[in-house]
């Protein structure tokens, strides 16, 4: 397949990209808390730049305290800024890439319990999905003209730090977006009421930064095109806003969708399909023609599916968040037709979970990412003779990290296949098949020794006497939280997805409702059987933070098959029942089989290593030590690589 709208050249107002690839906005917390850039960040950027990004939008960056969202966000509210975006800019410039600031403010979205500051909006409005929300400041018409002002000084700063462009963040239901929305904006002034009133705080935004940065420089607008709640802007709304916009000034939109009270349109996953918002880019590219460039985000890394769209709906750009921050080289990989070796996203939402409890935003499947500067990958002189016993994502992400380093590795997996738990997970959520798929592609290329079907106990590895040895055992599922009577059917998170489809009863219960069993839940009941989920805790997914859990809640909630019981606990599984507990109240309900969510470290081998040879350098990663998320296990993968060849 050629890539050949991907990779053309571009133009945005006067400036130029070697390509139309733009790495999409995402905050990550990696700045410094006055809102300043560093070393790290701008490492992070220059590795996507190397990697084939023609333009990159760094982040939302806040015009004024009050409208941040996280504590190391980056700003454009001071001058002071302005040194270190200058260094930034240079940098990626160095890199052949263009760069740019996305300029906002969270409005009512901004969480008070990061700022300290009261938010402020168009309206008093809470915004109850922010945890805990603060009623936000109505402002007046003179803050309105102060804070248009802090816009034009965000874009000025941009300008003046040799940025190429600056994209006005009008979408996500942030304070731009809040003013458009008559979901959010209850003002009766001039700002207020009438689709022109809404629309005036923008294109008056639009018209200072026009005149601080003048006619040559490339404006974007990242626009939410539709809202996805009751009262909200839709489609027909914006596409005639973004004509005025581009009569205001603006030479881009890139569009999105969703505002936290729809956040599950704002990050899609593996329910959604691809590309999402593709249609509504297009209707607004058939309103503007060739007056302004329109792109789309969401879910358009598959570069065939993204080429394509160009082609059908006339999208001049295509932006790429996640995948760019999975995997730094995606735009070379594209560029080189080395698809199959590019490290999608999985849509695991880790990177966002992360963020939303103010950490850094890691990736699940790349552990450099974001420490650029301090993981590099370095040939060791003296190769080590290395056993990985797991060929799980943690295993295998262990083995290529060290035969990248030049170790020679030997990878053992008792199964039949690669891919651990990313296996089953794949079957019940498609992304997750992305990772097993990438590392088996490098562990290939590296020529690292694979073993399937083979079993590793302590009297092989002593057979073996390797330099160092990684445990990457997993879990062992099968944990009964109550009684079992003789013939009832039971099953645990792994033997029921191996289960074909046909087979299952009309009525199964899944007893414990945590991320991973809650997925095998969605897995069962879309495949038509009645599935109820019993919890003690008061939700499911309880181990995942949002959106990835409301994502699922969702899907589970909109399958007419998928029920759930919170705040009970299965007493008995019988044959044909279960005796559910609900407020001190037992039930009885209809069970053809019953799955348990349970499961435990699979530690026996390292332990038994441990005891029966405590000189061995041996390592223990991932599940095996304790079953968490495979963010844990690429993390502890690059850990244990490093110490392994430091050793060397
Ligand atoms: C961790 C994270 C942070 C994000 N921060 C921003 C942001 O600062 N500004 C913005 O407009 N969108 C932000 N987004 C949304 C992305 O730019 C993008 O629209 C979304 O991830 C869908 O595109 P994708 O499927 O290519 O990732 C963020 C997404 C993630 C995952």
């Amino acid at each position: 397949m050629s890539y050949d709208l991907l990779l053309r050249e571009g133009k945005i107002n006067g400036m130029t990209t070697r390509n139309r690839l733009h790495m999409g906005p995402a905050e990550k917390n990696y700045a410094n808390r006055d809102g300043s850039m560093n070393q790290r960040y701008i490492d992070y950027l220059v590795a996507r730049a190397k990697g084939g990004a023609g333009l990159i939008t760094v982040e939302s960056t806040y015009v004024d305290v009050r409208g941040m969202g996280h504590h190391y966000q980056v700003g454009a509210h001071t001058d002071d800024v302005i040194p270190g975006l200058r260094r930034t800019a240079e940098a990626v410039h160095a890199a052949n890439s263009r760069v740019g600031l996305e300029i906002y403010m969270g409005g009512r979205q901004s969480p008070a319990y990061m700022t300290q500051r009261q938010p402020v909006a168009p309206s008093a409005v809470k915004c109850e999905v922010l945890g805990p929300p603060a009623v936000p400041h109505e402002l007046t018409t003179a803050e309105i003209a102060e804070i248009v002002q802090k816009f034009a000084d965000g874009a000025r700063r941009t300008q003046e730090s040799g940025m190429d462009y600056v994209l006005l963040h009008g979408a996500h239901g942030y304070l731009i977006c809040q003013f458009l929305s008559p979901y959010s904006n209850k003002r009766t002034d001039e700002y207020g009421g009438s689709a022109e009133n809404r629309g005036r705080f923008g294109l008056e935004i639009v018209k200072a930064v026009r005149e601080t940065c003048g006619d040559d420089f490339p404006i974007g607008y990242r626009i939410t095109a539709e809202e996805y709640v009751d009262g909200g802007l839709t489609i027909e709304d914006t596409t005639q806003y973004c004509r005025k916009l581009v009569d205001a000034g603006v030479d881009w939109i890139d569009t999105s969708g969703g505002i936290y009270e729809s956040f599950y349109m704002i990050l899609q996953g593996n329910e959604a399909p691809k590309g999402g918002f593709v249609d509504n880019a297009a209707a607004i590219k058939e309103t503007l023609g060739n007056d302004a460039i329109v792109s789309a985000t969401q879910r358009l890394s598959d570069p065939d599916f993204a080429n394509e769209a160009m082609h059908r709906h006339g999208l001049d750009y295509v932006s790429i968040t996640r995948t760019f921050h999975a995997d730094p080289e995606y735009g070379v990989k594209v560029a080189e037709g080395r698809t199959d070796e590019i490290n999608f996203c999985i849509s695991c939402h880790q990177c966002v979970n992360l963020l939303e409890n103010n950490k850094r935003a890691d990736c699940s499947v790349n552990p450099v990412t974001g420490y650029e500067s301090e993981r590099r990958l370095r040939r060791v002189s003296n190769p080590r003779n290395v056993m990985v016993v797991g060929g799980g994502p943690g295993g295998m992400e262990t083995a290529r990290l060290l035969a990248e380093q030049g170790n020679r590795v030997t990878l053992y997996e008792k199964g039949p296949e690669l891919g651990g738990q990313f296996v089953y997970s794949s079957k019940a959520a498609d992304d997750y098949g992305n990772f097993p798929r990438y590392l088996i592609s490098q562990i290939n290329k590296l020529d690292v020794d694979v073993r399937i079907n083979t079993a590793v106990d302590y009297d092989l590895i002593e057979e073996e006497n390797p330099d160092a040895v990684v445990i990457a055992t997993g879990i062992l599922p099968g944990i009964r939280f109550c009684p079992v009577a003789g013939g009832a059917r039971t099953f645990d998170i792994f033997t029921a997805i191996d289960r074909d489809d046909d087979d299952w009863e009309d009525e199964v219960i899944v007893i414990g409702g945590d991320f991973a069993v809650c997925f095998v839940a969605l897995y069962v009941a879309g495949r038509g059987a009645e599935v109820t989920i019993v919890e003690p805790n008061s939700t499911i997914a309880f181990d995942k933070a949002s959106p990835a859990k409301d994502l699922l809640i969702k899907a589970l909630t909109d399958l007419p098959t998928a029920h759930i019981r919170t705040e009970a606990t299965v007493e008995e599984v019988g044959e044909g029942y279960v005796l559910m507990q609900h407020e001190g109240v037992l039930e009885r309900l209809a069970c053809g089989s019953a799955i348990f969510g349970g499961r435990v470290p699979n530690n026996r081998l390292y332990d038994e290593i441990k005891q029966r040879n405590p000189d061995r350098e041996v390592y223990n990663i991932g599940d095996s030590v304790l079953p968490r998320l495979v963010y844990e296990a690429t993390q502890e993968a690059w850990q244990v690589a490093e110490l392994i060849s430091l050793k060397a």
